[in-house]
């Protein structure tokens, strides 16, 4: 695959995608809102199904969902494609000195059956299965949301100033924990915003490990290490955190994977300690609802409609935390998450504190 016609390829996925996210999904909230005017009272997700799975305009957004983003990891100018046929030579991005020191992988590893079972966001084997999985993830990931808004931040820096804003004062040697750090972009800003913190990067997947401590190692960031453990159990010693974080692992996870997670998140943290994850929760409405979980499905993201059931403030407290709250997530500095009207994932803050 030349290499023009890889980006050019991408770039009219993404093209495609913007047109998705904002004249496709526009088009069917603007239907719905039309059709509870008619009805003269709010439309609940079974009239919604009723109302919109027949609709033409809704099958091509459910078609294009599926397609551009199997089209973008598959298709003929595919990510997937694209890296297979350079392995040898981007596999020297995983590599740096000092990369060893701060990788440590588990012999033998065994990824949990839930872990295989399904090809996460689409991509061909997960993101753990080939060499070039973390590299295939990372490209990818630079064009998962459009972006939309004004402020080409990215929102996981918005997320780790949050985080130590409403922490309360870490000790300057806090030790934070990354849980599902996958490449390294949610540890990333918390190494950057918290210098002189110990933090580790917990991951299933070897590939994703490896991108990560290069790149630290390449920023000569030293007090890191990325290791290769399940967030459920991650070798941590018990009340050895001050922080415990995650970004978009809690939808990846089983309901009972993420009760595990949340009682071994506990028992780590020092007293007083937080957790604060960042993931889809907060739903404004029967339509979001219809929407989030048609991406669920179409997406191969089996677990996040499962998680919009949960009580994950009640799990929480169930493990003994307290101060449990769930907030909405601006992404960007102009988007009112209640208001915004295109298409944009149901971010959500879940705070969370160990008793002193
Ligand atoms: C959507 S990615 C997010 C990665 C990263 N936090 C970010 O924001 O870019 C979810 C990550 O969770 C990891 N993951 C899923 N289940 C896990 C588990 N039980 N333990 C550790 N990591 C897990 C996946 O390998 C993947 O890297």
């Amino acid at each position: 695959m030349q290499e023009q016609d890889f980006l050019a390829g991408q770039a009219f996925l993404l093209a495609m995608k913007k047109r998705w996210t904002t004249g496709l999904y526009s088009q069917l909230q603007e239907k719905c809102h039309l059709q509870a005017a008619h009805n003269g009272q709010p439309l609940q997700l079974a009239d919604i199904r009723t109302f919109l799975e027949p609709d033409p305009d809704y099958q091509i957004f459910a078609w294009l969902e599926r397609h551009l983003q199997k089209m973008k990891y598959s298709g003929p100018y595919g990510l997937a494609p694209y890296h297979r046929e350079r392995t040898e030579q981007l596999s020297a991005q995983l590599t740096a000195e000092g990369a060893a020191e701060r990788l440590e992988l588990a012999d033998d590893f065994e990824q949990p059956a839930y872990y295989q079972a399904v090809d996460i966001h689409q991509q061909p084997g997960g993101v753990w299965s080939e060499a070039v999985s973390g590299l295939i993830y990372e490209r990818g990931a630079r064009t998962t949301t459009p972006m939309l808004g004004q402020e080409h931040r990215d929102l996981h820096d918005r997320f780790a100033e949050l985080v130590l804003e409403n922490v309360g004062q870490l000790p300057q040697r806090a030790a934070i924990l990354d849980l599902g750090c996958g490449f390294g972009k949610s540890t990333r800003p918390f190494w950057e915003l918290a210098p002189e913190a110990i933090i580790t990067g917990v991951d299933l997947a070897a590939p994703c490990l490896q991108l990560a401590a290069a790149e630290a190692a390449r920023a000569g960031r030293q007090n890191i290490l990325f290791r290769q453990a399940d967030a459920r159990d991650t070798g941590c010693a018990p009340e050895s955190q001050d922080l415990v974080t995650s970004t978009m692992l809690l939808h990846e996870m089983p309901g009972t994977g993420l009760r595990a997670m949340l009682a071994e998140s506990f028992q780590l943290l020092k007293p007083g300690g937080w957790a604060v994850h960042l993931d889809f929760w907060l739903l404004r409405d029967a339509f979001d609802r219809f929407i989030f979980e048609g991406h669920s499905q179409r997406n191969n993201e089996p677990f996040m409609r499962a998680l919009f059931d949960m009580d994950v403030k009640a799990e929480a407290e169930a493990v003994g935390f307290e101060a449990v709250e769930l907030t909405a997530f601006a992404e960007d500095s102009n988007i009112d998450p209640e208001s915004w009207p295109f298409w944009r994932f149901p971010w959500t803050v879940f705070a969370m504190q160990k008793p002193a």
